[in-house]
């Protein structure tokens, strides 16, 4: 007896719910600024339709409010504010209760409620979730600049920001891999967007100047992965000073001290002493060549984070000879010439002279990464 009753019960069940008058919808995912189509549709029924009417809840409004309804005779009625933004695309002799809402932005994200009334069963309803994904507003940058040292600092920082879900931010470092690390920190808004912020931690190096670097962004939201590239910029105090011979052969008695520096040297000085002593004024264009303008020149270059020198021996003679190979060699065994210009002829009138410069700033391998030179002109043999 019990049994059967049982069965009676879910062959009941099993006819409601084939033959249910229902409404069909569909949860709905764009992003902010397309349009979104909300799909609703009644069926199993034959009753006829008196309205449909629109729902929505959102984080703003956080009860269902009615903002769109369409009577049976097509009469449409618009409430709450969103007014030319909601059409009506369904068609009300096919039940089909469906509506386009446009451009909708990161505040149109809700529950929307379509609700069927039929006569004289009643109303029918159901929920769709509109889910709008929010691109990311991007940037790589370096809040302040990194400065050669010994210790971890922040490199760079790529921030992908204000999305909606959280944005995947990854590097490209390239050969730099091994060298840096990356930290990523994720905050989130009142409104529920999402900024990552993913920086790049290493020990700045000057080697690391000028190096390139690739963040990668990828969110739903984006019809593809963002690619932006991005330049490490060290500073760091001036390295390597180096004086080159500015003129023409023949002529030359200028001499250029560069140096290797970020941001570029400020400052230049001049001078017969080291440390310094009576600066040389730069610029005096007097090619004066005397016995008296033999010796050591130093240039001292700076920036904001340190200082560095630069010499220049100066050995004017009438013959020529062989002297400045020994100064080569002599410089190479105690390990600190780096470059030589050997020798110069300097023509001063019927005289012939020989200068030797001879640079004591070790350049090594920096020399390949020279960037940012800023060059001097100076004659620094005053007139007498
Ligand atoms: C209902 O209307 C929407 C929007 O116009 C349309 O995409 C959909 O195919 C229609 N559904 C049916 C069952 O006709
Ligand atoms: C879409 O909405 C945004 C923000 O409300 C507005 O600035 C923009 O002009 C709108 N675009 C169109 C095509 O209506
Ligand atoms: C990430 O967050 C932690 C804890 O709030 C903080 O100490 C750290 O500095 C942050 N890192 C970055 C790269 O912003
Ligand atoms: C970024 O760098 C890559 C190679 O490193 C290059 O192919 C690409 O064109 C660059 N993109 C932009 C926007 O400059």
């Amino acid at each position: 007896m019990d049994m059967w009753h049982g069965l009676v019960c879910v062959a009941v069940l099993f006819a409601a719910e084939i033959g249910a008058i229902t409404v069909i919808g569909q949860d709905v995912t764009v992003a902010a600024g397309d349009d979104a189509l909300l799909f609703c549709q009644l069926v199993e029924t034959t009753e006829p339709l008196t309205s449909v009417i629109w729902q929505r809840q959102t984080k703003e409004k956080a009860t269902n409010t009615d903002f769109f309804a369409v009577t049976s005779d097509g009469k449409e009625e618009h409430i709450n504010g969103l007014r030319d933004r909601v059409k009506f695309t369904g068609n009300i002799l096919r039940l089909n209760g469906s509506i386009l809402l446009s451009n909708v932005t990161a505040l149109d994200e809700g529950i929307y409620t379509c609700i069927f009334s039929i006569f004289p069963s009643g109303p029918y309803k159901t929920e769709i979730r509109l889910t709008v994904l929010v691109p990311p507003v991007v940037s790589v940058s370096t809040d302040v600049p990194p400065v050669a040292g010994d210790a971890e600092e922040i490199l760079a920082t790529c921030t992908a920001a204000n999305a909606k879900p959280a944005a995947e931010v990854l590097w490209s470092l390239g050969a730099l891999s091994d060298s840096v690390k990356v930290q990523t920190n994720v905050t989130v808004d009142s409104e529920g967007r999402f900024t990552v912020k993913s920086s790049l931690i290493g020990v700045a190096s000057k080697d690391l100047n000028q190096k390139k670097v690739q963040c990668l962004v990828t969110h739903p939201g984006l019809k593809g992965k963002l690619e932006l590239n991005y330049t490490l910029i060290i500073h760091y105090p001036p390295e390597v000073v180096y004086i080159i011979s500015a003129g023409d052969q023949g002529k030359a008695c200028e001499f250029q001290c560069e140096a290797d520096a970020n941001p570029k040297p400020t400052n230049f000085i001049w001078s017969r002493h080291f440390p310094v002593k009576e600066p040389l004024s730069s610029g005096v264009n007097s090619c004066q060549l005397t016995p008296d303008s033999n010796g050591l020149y130093y240039c001292v270059v700076s920036n904001q984070y340190g200082k560095a020198v630069g010499s220049l021996y100066v050995h004017v003679t009438s013959t020529e000879s062989t002297a400045c190979w020994i100064l080569f060699i002599i410089a190479l065994l105690v390990g600190v010439l780096v470059m030589i210009q050997c020798p110069l002829y300097l023509q001063n009138r019927t005289r012939r002279v020989d200068v030797w410069v001879v640079q004591t700033s070790l350049l090594g391998p920096y020399l390949a990464v020279v960037e940012g030179l800023i060059l001097l002109t100076v004659s620094f043999f005053p007139g007498t």
